[in-house]
């Protein structure tokens, strides 16, 4: 376990795992523009005094399973302690806000980083992705499992969301999570609650226009979220590329104090952007699914070719999608990469989004487009 040293820079934990082989997959990540710079954190000198005990005694009563022990390569030249209060030995499950709020009060006032993700649960590697990203970049890592039923407009395909707890808590434990923040419905919104957060323009566009609301569900609970964990840094992944950028937004517009960081899609070795909804998947459409990618792909080689035209880039991607039977598909767009708004030509930075129905499952992926730079899914 790495230490804290009092008022110097302390070398980063290593990763624990790679992300794919925490979650037993073989997948990759592919480079889009997602910032992943090292962060040497300062840690300040702060003593947690008796306080510590109290939380640490209430905390006991959570659930805890076993984390990997993970050989750390570099000798730690550093002479603190790091309290189990602030890191604690195993993956700490808490089921309340009021838990969570006083271990990371306690992780804050000893100096050390909050890195956070937050998540609906069913994980796979493209989480554990995200969960190593928080590791690398912080003291105390913290994912939040809580399936929102805000954000879900059709009441059966909130039913029908995977609920794998016990296994989340492992790959949670494999990554080296120190808190998983699992909580029941009534804790995150108790009787009277009456607040909502209202996304801006963005939100009824693309994955916004036909589910109403959907954007204001996930902004409502992702502040509720920030405001219980108070993170340095949050962790989001470019897979649900519109919820970026309206995170982001978010955290602008009310000044909020959390870094928003976003990861590249982790994809399976055929193209198919990892996704909880994957599993519901028939073998059959899991192998249409693959056009999703390839159509990306197809859009990418107009772009290489020298085409321009968003308008065309968009029609050599429809083309792979309409050519594959049993895809019911939503929309092809060709967006600024920025703001999402629609643009007439690639001459910048430009992402290309794409969502489709196979079997019954709503699929979203998107690449990069930049001029000059090939990218493959
Ligand atoms: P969920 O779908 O569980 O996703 C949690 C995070 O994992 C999101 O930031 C998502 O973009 C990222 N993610 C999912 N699949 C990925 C992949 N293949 N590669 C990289 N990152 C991936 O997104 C949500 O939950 C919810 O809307 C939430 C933000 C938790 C609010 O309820």
């Amino acid at each position: 376990m790495s230490r804290i040293t009092p008022s110097k820079k302390v070398a980063p934990r290593p990763a624990t795992r790679a992300a794919s082989s925490a979650a037993g997959a073989s997948t990759r990540a592919t480079a889009g523009k997602a910032a992943t710079k090292t962060a040497n954190k300062t840690l300040t000198k702060t003593k947690t005094k008796t306080k510590t005990k109290t939380k640490t005694k209430a905390a006991t009563k959570s659930a805890t399973k076993t984390r990997s022990k993970t050989p750390s390569k570099t000798p730690s030249k550093s002479v603190g302690f790091v309290p189990s209060v602030v890191r604690p030995a195993r993956t700490t499950v808490l089921t309340t806000a009021s838990e969570v709020q006083s271990r990371m009060l306690a992780a804050r006032a000893a100096g050390a980083t909050i890195g956070f993700v937050p998540t609906m649960g069913a994980l796979h590697s493209g989480h554990a992705a995200l969960f190593d990203e928080a590791r690398r970049r912080s003291d105390v890592v913290v994912v939040s499992i809580f399936v929102n039923p805000k954000q879900f407009g059709d009441v059966s395909d909130l039913a029908r969301y995977p609920r794998v707890l016990d296994a989340d808590v492992d790959l949670c434990a494999r990554c080296g999570v120190d808190y998983v923040f699992a909580p029941g419905v009534d804790e995150v919104y108790p009787p009277g609650f009456d607040t909502r957060v209202v996304a801006g323009t963005l939100a009824n566009d693309l994955e916004g226009k036909d589910r109403a609301g959907h954007f204001d569900g996930v902004l409502t609970v992702v502040t509720l979220l920030l405001s219980i964990v108070q993170p340095h840094s949050a962790i989001f992944g470019e897979k649900d590329y519109q919820q970026l950028l309206l995170v982001q937004r978010l955290v602008k517009d009310l000044r909020l104090p959390t870094e928003i960081v976003p990861m590249p899609i982790i994809r399976e070795l055929d193209g198919v952007a990892l996704s909880s909804r994957n599993a519901r998947l028939s073998p059959d459409d899991r192998q249409r699914a693959r056009c999703l990618s390839r159509a990306l792909v197809a859009g990418q080689d107009a772009l290489q070719r020298g085409e321009r035209e968003a308008r065309v880039i968009a029609a050599e991607a429809r083309a792979v999608l309409t050519a594959t039977p049993g895809v019911e598909l939503h929309y092809v767009e060709v967006r600024d990469a920025r703001h999402v708004l629609p643009v007439a030509r690639v001459e910048r930075e430009s992402r290309l989004l794409i969502a489709a129905t196979i079997g019954g499952v709503r699929l979203i992926d998107n690449g990069p487009l930049f001029p000059g730079v090939t990218w493959r899914p």
